[in-house]
């Protein structure tokens, strides 16, 4: 039930259709991470996705839409949100949007908010939507609180008996889940850093971003709550030494005290490079995970660019569990 898109691309759309239009999940790739995709507009559908992930039904997905013009049918656009779609679409950007009164997505797919976030996803993804002709409901494609999938195999090895298809690009490139904002009282909002960096946004939107306080932002987007992206070890951040037996993730070219004793070390990027160290992040998790240490010990990571949303996914890893 894996398919390597790359072989027959068309062919593999073409099942991917069948089995949306069945009303069932699959798992695609994404410049971000893997989703698990379904019919926006199908109730049946969206629930399943909901159970596949074990996900809370107060915590809305993003909708993937294959262009601008199918993103208007469903959703309303002010100045400055159409002017960060045009500038950064298909890309690793979700908007959050007041949804058209007549839109079809379904409530359950927003949560029963009147907003809805959108994203166009780049390459692959998107000719899939735009060869079904309705937008996915696609939220990333793990079990809901553990690591984001960023390969086939991290979704089959955590999903994979429950779903259908599973489609293989080889690993995203992003490689963290998109950066998302929000126009509100006229002034733009970051509700979760991600893979496009805040300075970007700046840049084109002519203005800062308001950052929520640490509190709020969870009740804005629901997903963002505490413990998340949960590997089965304990993690610890901004590490100046390695204990015995720990796992360290290290970034850039120094090493730490007590390192030559890790159960393992990996590096996010030796050259200090934030987008290589996201691309590899989830991937690394997961591996200094099945390394079986107790621990994980990041060294600290610089809080610009990138490194803002590798160090929001590492606060939640960090975060206290239920
Ligand atoms: O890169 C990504 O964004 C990936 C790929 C698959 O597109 N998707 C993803 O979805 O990360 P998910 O469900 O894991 O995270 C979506 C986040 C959640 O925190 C949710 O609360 C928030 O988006 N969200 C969705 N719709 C919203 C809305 N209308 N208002 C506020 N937050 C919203
Ligand atoms: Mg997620």
């Amino acid at each position: 039930h894996i398919i390597d898109i790359t072989v027959d691309p068309r062919k593999a759309i073409e099942s991917a259709c069948d089995v949306l239009a069945d009303g069932f999940p699959i798992a695609i790739p994404t410049e971000t991470v893997y989703g698990l995709a379904a019919d926006a507009t199908n109730p049946a559908a969206i629930t399943r996705i909901y159970e596949t992930k074990g996900r809370p039904r107060f915590n809305p997905l993003i909708c993937h839409m294959a262009d601008l013009a199918m993103a208007e049918q469903y959703a309303i656009f002010d100045p400055v949100s159409r002017a960060l779609a045009e500038a950064f679409w298909p890309g690793p950007l979700t908007i959050v949007l007041p949804l058209r009164s007549e839109s079809r997505i379904h409530s359950l797919a927003t949560a029963g908010l009147d907003t809805v976030g959108i994203r166009l996803p780049r390459g692959f993804a998107g000719d899939l939507i735009r060869a079904f002709g309705k937008p996915l409901a696609a939220p990333s494609a793990n079990t809901s609180g553990k690591i984001s999938a960023t390969s086939a195999a991290h979704v089959e090895a955590d999903l994979g008996a429950k779903l259908k298809l599973i489609l293989d690009a080889g690993a995203s490139v992003v490689g963290v889940e998109s950066t998302i904002v929000k126009v509100e009282d006229g002034k733009l909002r970051l509700l979760r850093p991600g893979g496009l960096p805040a300075e970007d946004i700046e840049r084109v939107a002519g203005q800062k971003l308001h950052r929520a306080k640490k509190a709020s932002a969870a009740i804005e987007a629901p997903g963002m709550l505490a413990s998340h992206y949960a590997p089965g070890a304990a993690v610890r951040l901004g590490a100046t030494h390695i204990d015995a037996g720990e796992a360290f993730i290290a970034f850039g070219a120094t090493s730490l005290p007590g390192a030559e004793k890790a159960a393992i070390v990996l590096n996010l990027s030796p050259e200090g490079n934030l987008a290589e160290a996201a691309a590899n992040l989830f991937d690394y998790m997961k591996r200094a995970d099945a390394s079986g240490a107790g621990t994980i010990a990041f060294s600290a990571i610089p809080d610009e660019g990138l490194g803002e949303a590798i160090n929001d996914r590492l606060r939640r890893a960090a975060a206290p569990r239920e």
